[in-house]
């Protein structure tokens, strides 16, 4: 047997370890039941029973207690999850709605489902039509999911229930790196700020250069992890073989 082979298998088994491991050692969704409002821990329960570990690093970090985070880990770890938790504890704590803001009208449509879905007792509205109003009519609503330019035009029609707004949520928030729609998420996002001194922003990312820096010029406490339900692999592919290192 070749040694190429023997580190391959120590690497399978040591993997095999580590994720028994973390079924053993990942938060335990009962150890929150008393820090969120009893119908969400109900609906969470129906499909969740351990925080994966940014959702865990998330409520140590103070998600729960109304903290500011950006949350910088990898696809598909889990950050939709934290932002519910925020967002959804402080409407059934009567604190106010919550506005999902998505860079695609495409996945606004795709959260506005999932969120029809999950939270059934809930009113979810999603606000990405092009015609320029204060749309009055959210007021109604406790959910809004919508796309930055949408909610840049809303606000500046003052719309009436912005004051209501009690968690912004910014998904994909490295758009505000993109050359043309950059700009008006970072004014977007300044804006919010000062209209909305109570809110708790939660800003999601799966790749941000500088987390350093957008966490403090969001005033957000920053939680980085790097586990991902799929583990990643690299390698070379030559002459129909794959070699990993
Ligand atoms: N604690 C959990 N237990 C079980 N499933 C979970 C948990 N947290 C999240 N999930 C599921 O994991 C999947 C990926 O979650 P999510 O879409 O929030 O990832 P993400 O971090 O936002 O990824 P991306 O960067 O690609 O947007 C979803 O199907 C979600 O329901
Ligand atoms: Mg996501």
């Amino acid at each position: 047997m070749s040694s190429s082979f023997v580190i391959t298998d120590f690497g399978i088994i040591l993997e095999i370890f580590i994720i028994i491991g973390l079924f053993f050692f990942m938060m335990k969704l009962d150890s929150i039941r008393e820090d969120i409002p009893a119908e969400l821990y109900k609906i969470l329960g129906r499909e969740v029973k351990e925080l994966r570990p940014a959702q865990e690093k998330a409520v140590k970090s103070g998600l729960l207690e109304g903290r500011n985070l950006l949350v910088c880990t990898p696809t598909a770890s889990g950050k939709t999850l934290i932002a519910e938790l925020a967002g959804i504890k402080n409407i059934f704590d009567g604190k106010g709605k919550m506005v999902y803001i998505v860079p695609l009208k495409a996945l606004a449509s795709e959260k506005y489902k999932d969120f029809k879905k999950r939270y059934p007792g809930m009113r979810v509205a999603l606000s990405i039509g092009d015609l320029d109003s204060s749309d009055p009519y959210l007021a109604d609503y406790d959910i809004i999911i919508t796309v930055a330019e949408k909610l840049d035009s809303l606000i500046r029609h003052s719309c009436p229930w912005l004051s209501s707004v009690a968690t912004v949520v910014v998904d994909e928030i490295h758009l505000l790196n993109d050359v043309s729609r950059g700009p008006t998420v970072e004014i977007l996002i300044t804006i919010l700020k000062k209209l909305l001194k109570n809110m708790q922003l939660i800003a999601l990312s799966a790749t941000i250069g500088n987390p350093e820096e957008l966490a403090e010029w969001l005033g957000a406490d920053l939680v980085v992890d790097d586990w991902r339900p799929v583990r990643l692999h690299k390698g070379i592919y030559l002459d129909d073989e794959i070699e990993f290192y």
